[in-house]
C-alpha cells in the first residue's frame, strides 16, 4: 500500500475511504519496519481504512456515487418516501457526498441541499438536481445554527450519516455516537420545520433506548431502521423521526 507524506503524516491513496470504519490491521504490520526505519511518528499516520469490496461497494461505483453507504439512505427512502420534490434537505456528515447527491436528485432543481462535514467535500452537482452547497463546519461548533439560518430558513429534512473516529472501544465509540445524535437533535429542534423528518444513524449500546426515548418526545412516529446494506455485524442502526413537533421541544427546555 503506497503512502505518500503529507504535514508530517502519512495519507493513502484511497479516496473513498470512510473514517467510520476500523483500521487494517494488516497495513499496520506490513508498514511497521518502514516507519521503525523512517523514524515518523506511529500516532501521527493515518491508516487507511477496511474498504468493503461488497455488492453494495460495486453498485456505488456503478451509479457514480462516492460511498456504499447511499444505499442506507435510497432504502429507507424507497420504504419511508420522505424525501419529496422542493424540499431544503439538511445533511450532517456529508463527506463524500453520496447521500446529498441523492438527496439532490430526489427534491430536484427546485430544493436545495445542505452538506455540512468536518472534511472538505465538492462533488459537482448533476442537471436537474437541486443545488448543493458544501459547508465546511465541525457539528460542534457553536456558529453553525446561526450560519444556517442567516442563509436557510429552515429544512423539511435533517439527515446524519455522522459517526465518530473509532477507538476499538465499544463502549466509548457508543458514547461518542449517542452525543452525535443528541447533537443532532439540537440542531434539528432548531432548524427543521414542523412535521419535518429526521434520520440519523447511531451506534447501538447501553443508552440507545434513552436517546430513542428523546427522539419520541420530539416526533410523532419513531422507528429504528437496519437497512440490509449497514453490515450485520456492525452495530450501526438509523433512528428514523418523523412528524416533528417542535412546541414539544420548547417545552423539554421550559422544564426546570
Ligand atoms: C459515514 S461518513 C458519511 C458518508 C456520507 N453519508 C456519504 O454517503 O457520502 C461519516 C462522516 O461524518 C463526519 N463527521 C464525524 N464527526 C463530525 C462532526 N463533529 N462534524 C461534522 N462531520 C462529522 C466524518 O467526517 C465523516 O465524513
Amino acid at each position: 500500500m503506497a503512502g505518500r507524506l503529507v504535514n508530517g503524516h502519512v495519507k493513502t491513496d484511497q479516496a473513498d475511504i470512510c473514517r467510520a470504519d476500523a483500521a487494517c490491521p494488516g497495513f499496520f504490520c506490513l508498514a511497521w519496519p518502514w516507519i521503525f526505519f523512517t523514524g515518523l511518528n506511529p500516532e501521527k499516520i493515518e491508516y487507511p481504512m477496511r474498504k468493503v469490496q461488497d455488492y453494495y461497494f460495486t453498485k456505488a461505483k456503478k451509479e457514480n456515487y462516492p460511498a456504499r453507504s447511499v444505499f442506507k439512505l435510497e432504502e429507507a427512502q424507497k420504504k419511508h418516501g420522505f424525501l419529496k420534490s422542493g424540499q431544503r434537505v439538511l445533511d450532517l456528515g456529508c463527506h463524500p457526498g453520496s447521500w446529498s447527491l441523492y438527496a439532490a436528485g430526489i427534491v430536484g432543481s427546485r430544493g436545495v441541499v445542505v452538506g455540512v462535514d468536518l472534511q472538505k467535500t465538492d462533488m459537482p452537482g448533476q442537471k436537474g438536481h437541486a443545488e448543493i452547497h458544501w459547508l465546511c463546519y465541525d457539528v460542534y461548533d457553536d456558529d453553525l445554527v446561526g450560519r444556517l439560518k442567516k442563509q436557510w430558513p429552515g429544512f423539511q429534512v435533517v439527515l446524519s450519516d455522522m459517526a465518530p473516529r473509532t477507538t476499538g472501544s465499544r463502549y466509548a465509540d457508543h458514547q461518542q455516537s449517542m452525543r452525535l445524535v443528541r447533537r443532532v437533535l439540537e440542531i434539528t429542534a432548531r432548524l427543521l420545520h414542523e412535521n419535518g423528518t429526521f434520520y440519523c444513524k447511531a451506534f447501538q449500546g447501553g443508552d440507545f433506548p434513552a436517546v430513542v426515548q428523546e427522539c419520541k418526545a420530539l416526533f410523532r412516529k419513531v422507528k429504528v431502521v437496519k437497512p440490509d446494506s449497514s453490515r450485520r455485524e456492525s452495530r450501526e442502526v438509523f433512528i428514523l423521526g418523523q412528524g416533528f413537533q417542535p412546541r414539544r421541544y420548547s417545552r423539554k427546555q421550559e422544564k426546570p
